[in-house]
């Protein structure tokens, strides 16, 4: 390969449509391909639109080096899946497994090799629109869920079956703490600890890592005043030398370019170096590598030697796509819209995904039998539920509406509709034997660059809320959003409160299967709902503070509380409700104590209780798993989620949960930033329950 090739295989560009700072680079983008002169091209998909260009890149230039397609295949291509963060709040990875086969599936047979997700940012700002694509607040659960979509995407982590028609390459994304933006501003300052970075943002990575993920992609924030596209500690250090990353590092969109805005590069020739020589391998959308790398290996500021590497490591994931063998997509393979199958899938798991935050009177499950149901609210017919990152289906598959749904789901019953006109709503709601409420967010209202200083309801929602409340008649309240909520006090009064998120394609099936009961709702909050916007950041696993807020003395003055406001959220990670009741016993320790040494030699301690369905209704309770070093040399969070089990008990049975507990469930990270991990002696709370509030503990100690 001649240098320019290098540089060309190292350059990703644009496609016609995209709405981006680069949009549209399509003459660009084709020139370039005939040249040899481009290693990938992003925002195409169609088998023939995607092949007329490989044909290009494969027949016409010098090499023939068949290009890599990629495009943001987050949670559906034709088939849209809940947003990641309702998949979370199924506490079930199968869920998250499920989206990535089916994606994969149709985003390969319409051209697509390489999907922009899973994205594992870990965050504690709902303010941030991108929670929407996250998996919440905590690190072992957005691990997990990572690694079930990297697996779902890529097959198993030996890449053997990267070059199957059902498999595209995945990437970790984004590398590293874009979830920790300060006021939750999108691509904002982040300021972190090591110990912060690495017990917090980097395990979603590491275990993706592990699983075999192809590719990661930098984030565009700094971390430390060192942005993450020019941040050799991150890139090079952690992921490449300490993890052994063979992979390689793609750019944000201009990402690199934007090291000039950040005050870090001084141009693009700067740029360029900065970010190719920590650990970068291909620039997107911006082209500044190709454009100045020549001069840069003139006058040595990059090596032939690291240039080499990045384009290995590219040309070794086209490999393992079998790209050189099979460079084109079967057009008559097309998958060409949502099967059945597809949306029985999205449905299911948009089902799987809602939280039941109150249910008072037992107002819920509705009757099919009920005479007369009225459906109201600003989104009770809205076609628009898929959700922020939605895929190429959503402007072209419209979401089931909640209305159609429920007339559906009730076809013996009156069902009304009215939308935010509170006359119409409370006319519909005194009419009606019950009345369901859709309110929440339009997805526009989350995902990237969509921030919200205030994250209450949009206007207007909670009036109506209240209006069809003053009518006496009993109503549940739907919630459709893609972060967390302010919620007013209304939400004490409330009948029923069913949070469902943005639900996908087959939203509307998906609400009315758990409004009638067809689906016992049996989520938990993968994120906190705060009270007040005030109270941000605001998270279950904080530290203690050496003056903890005790609930026993509110009045206590010197403690870390609000002067004008109750302390702690409105509801907690890992709540939810279930149309049944569970019991679940104290957690069970195989042993009280165990040595350092014996951790560190791979031995475990197994944690087992029991589950029992405690009334009439068949029902799902997720056991979550908690410890709490109680002293150690970093000041621990109050409760570390390391388990979660999701079971299903019909009424009156009992079932034993177990979990093991080994030394990297106990330990912790410390501020060395080359990776210093340490299980230290002295006691452990082991917590067991159905939420991060339990306080079901058994004492661990670390001799
Ligand atoms: C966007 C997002 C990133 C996405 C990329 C390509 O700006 O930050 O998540 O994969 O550009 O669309």
């Amino acid at each position: 390969m001649t240098v320019q090739e290098k540089l060309g295989q190292i350059q990703q560009l644009t496609w016609t449509g995209d709405t981006g700072p680069g949009g549209g680079q399509t003459e660009q983008t084709e020139a370039a391909a005939r040249a040899g002169l481009l290693g990938s091209v992003l925002n195409i998909h169609g088998a023939r639109s995607s092949n007329s260009l490989q044909r290009i890149a494969v027949e016409e230039s010098r090499l023939g080096i068949p290009l890599l397609f990629g495009l943001d295949v987050i949670h559906g291509f034709w088939t849209a899946f809940p947003i990641p963060l309702a998949q979370a709040s199924s506490f079930d990875p199968e869920v998250a497994r499920l989206d990535a086969e089916v994606s994969a599936k149709e985003a390969r047979s319409e051209g697509v090799r390489w999907t922009f997700s899973p994205m594992m940012d870990v965050t504690h700002e709902p303010r941030w629109g991108r929670i929407a694509e996250s998996c919440g607040e905590d690190p072992y659960l957005s691990a997990a869920f990572a690694v079930a979509k990297v697996q779902g995407y890529q097959g198993p982590a030996d890449g053997s079956e990267l070059s199957r028609t059902d498999r595209i390459a995945a990437c970790a994304k984004h590398f590293v703490a874009y979830g920790g933006a300060e006021g939750g501003r999108d691509y904002n300052t982040v300021d972190v600890s090591e110990q912060r970075l690495r017990n917090l943002y980097l395990p979603p990575f590491k275990a993706a890592v592990d699983a075999g993920v192809a590719t990661v992609m930098a984030a565009f924030n700094t971390i430390g005043g060192v942005p993450a596209h020019g941040n050799a500690h991150t890139m090079n250090s952690v992921l490449k030398e300490e993890w052994g990353f063979k992979g390689f590092v793609v750019s944000d969109y201009t990402g690199v370019e934007e090291l000039i805005a950040h005050g870090f590069a001084e141009d693009g020739a700067d740029a360029g170096r900065l970010a190719l020589n920590s650990g970068l391998d291909m620039e997107m959308v911006s082209t500044n590598v190709a454009d100045h790398g020549e001069a840069l290996l003139s006058d040595g500021q990059i090596t032939m030697e690291r240039l080499d590497d990045a384009v290995t490591r590219i040309l070794q994931l086209k490999f393992d796509l079998g790209l050189f063998d099979n460079p084109y997509s079967g057009e008559s393979a097309a998958v060409a819209e949502p099967t059945a199958a597809a949306r029985a899938a999205s449905r299911a798991s948009a089902a799987r995904s809602m939280v039941l935050l109150r249910n008072e009177g037992s107002v819920l499950p509705l009757s099919p039998a009920a005479g007369s149901i009225a459906v109201v609210g600003p989104f009770a017919d809205s076609t628009r539920l898929h959700g922020t990152w939605a895929g190429p289906g959503a402007s072209r598959f419209p979401s089931v509406g909640i209305l159609d749904a429920v007339r559906e789901a009730a076809p013996g019953a009156k069902v009304t509709h009215a939308g935010q006109d509170l006359t119409l709503a409370v006319a519909a709601a005194a009419a009606a034997e019950v009345t369901v409420v859709v309110v929440g967010e339009d997805p526009g209202l989350s995902g990237e660059a969509a921030v919200r200083s205030d994250i209450g309801l949009p206007a207007g929602q909670e009036e109506l809320i209240a209006a069809v409340a003053a009518t006496g008649k009993p109503f549940v309240v739907v919630l459709v959003n893609g972060r967390p909520l302010v919620l007013g006090d209304w939400v004490d009064s409330a009948p029923a409160v069913l949070e469902v998120w943005h639900p996908g394609i087959e939203a509307g099936h998906a609400v009315a299967d758990v409004l009638f009961g067809a689906v016992a709702p049996g989520g938990k909050l993968p994120v906190t709902f705060p009270r007040a916007v005030g109270q941000i950041p605001l998270y279950y696993n904080h530290e203690s503070t050496g003056r903890p807020y005790n609930p026993a003395k509110p009045e206590e003055k010197f403690v870390s509380k609000y002067l004008d406001l109750a302390d702690g959220p409105r509801f907690p990670f890992g709540y939810g409700l279930s149309y049944t009741t569970f019991a679940v016993s104290r957690p069970q320790l195989s042993r009280e104590s165990i040595a350092r040494d014996a951790l560190e030699r791979g031995e475990t301690v197994e944690v087992s209780l029991t589950v029992t369905n405690t009334g009439e209704q068949a029902g799902d309770e997720v056991v979550q798993l908690y410890v709490h070093d109680v002293a150690a040399g970093i000041a621990q969070p109050v409760r570390r989620l390391r388990g979660f089990e999701r079971v299903t008990l019909e009424p009156g049975r009992s079932t034993t949960v177990s979990f093991r507990l080994g030394a990297q469930d106990l330990g912790f990270w410390t501020n060395d930033p080359a990776g210093t991990f340490i299980v230290e002696r002295g006691r452990i709370d082991v917590y067991t329950g159905t939420s991060s509030t339990t306080r079901d503990c058994s004492p661990l100690t670390v001799v």
